[in-house]
């Protein structure tokens, strides 16, 4: 039981396609007592039959991270139920629909303004707020995309808000390695998720993703929430301020794999499913 006596929050179950489900699921297997949050009383009705499915049907609490008065009320909930705790897992993100397709350029200050707090200064807000209840053998843990780090059509605003993230995930991993609390990201390769909805033409994400990846397929949440548990757990003790990449290893292909037809005419191999 790698996390025995382990307390945390997982922000960002919205249902059980959530990324963060499945990072609660291997954490909750492997004995960490969880508390979860919800952003609103049309989530709180899937977030409290999940809750109660890992034993936390008393540790289910509201916080929009757009609210600082939520997130204050939240470090009191969980001093008052939990006392100390050991991780937090921050998996939210949010830009509005026209920061997602189009052209960059249009992207209006507005919706810029939302998704950097909303996907990027939260992470730091909710450090901040819950610092003095973090153990000094505690870990954070955000989630990131491969967008954030080169050009992927469509994720446009969200790829300059999940750029801001990894760097801030840097920046508060050497802050906080000092008090013993490390900090990383797992970036995921694209699920279909709520949240992924709202990218345009994410079948097609999927699709190139399995096709182009070494490992020939997409990356369920059971295994992002794998990885996400080691990275809360003793396990990584000695790894912080990282960008861990959960995608079937798509990150280090500069090419796709080419296969020439007859007459030596090179074109690109398609070894994906259609689905
Ligand atoms: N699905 C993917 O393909 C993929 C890939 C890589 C990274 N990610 C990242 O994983 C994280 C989780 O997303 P997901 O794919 O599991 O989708 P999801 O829709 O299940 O989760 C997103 C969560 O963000 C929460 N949220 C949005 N605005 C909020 C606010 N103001 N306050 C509090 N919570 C708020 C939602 O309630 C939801 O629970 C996000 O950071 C996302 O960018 C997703």
């Amino acid at each position: 039981m790698l996390m025995k006596g382990k307390k945390g929050v997982i922000l960002g179950v919205a249902n059980d396609k959530s990324i963060a489900y499945g990072i609660a699921k291997a954490c909750a297997a492997q004995g960490a007592k969880i508390a979860f949050t919800y952003l609103n009383d049309s989530l709180k009705k899937r977030v409290e039959p999940i809750a109660a499915e890992f034993g936390s049907e008393a540790l289910v609490y509201p916080c929009d991270v757009s609210n600082p008065q939520e997130i204050k009320d939240l470090r009191i909930a969980l001093e008052k139920d939990l006392g100390e705790i050991d991780f937090i897992v921050h998996s939210i993100a949010f830009a509005p629909k026209e920061g997602l397709s189009g052209r960059f350029h249009n992207i209006t200050k507005e919706a810029f303004d939302i998704a950097m707090d909303i996907s990027v200064f939260s992470l730091i807000e909710v450090t901040k707020e819950l610092k003095p209840l973090l153990s000094n053998n505690s870990s954070i843990l955000t989630l990131t995309y491969y967008g954030g780090a080169k050009y992927i059509p469509n994720y446009n605003l969200m790829g300059v808000a999940k750029a801001a993230l990894e760097m801030t995930t840097k920046y508060l991993a050497e802050d906080l390695g000092k008090d013993g609390i490390r900090v990383n990201a797992i970036s995921a390769g694209p699920i279909r998720t709520l949240a992924a909805a709202g990218i345009g033409d994410f079948r097609f994400m999927l699709k190139w993703n399995e096709a182009h990846s070494p490992l020939k397929k997409n990356v369920s949440i059971d295994e992002v929430g794998n990885s996400g548990m080691y990275l809360l757990s003793d396990l990584s003790s000695a790894v912080t301020g990282e960008i861990h990449y959960v995608d079937s290893g798509f990150n280090i292909m500069g090419m796709p794999a080419v296969e020439f037809e007859e007459g030596g005419k090179p074109r690109i191999a398609w070894n994906g499913t259609d689905k």
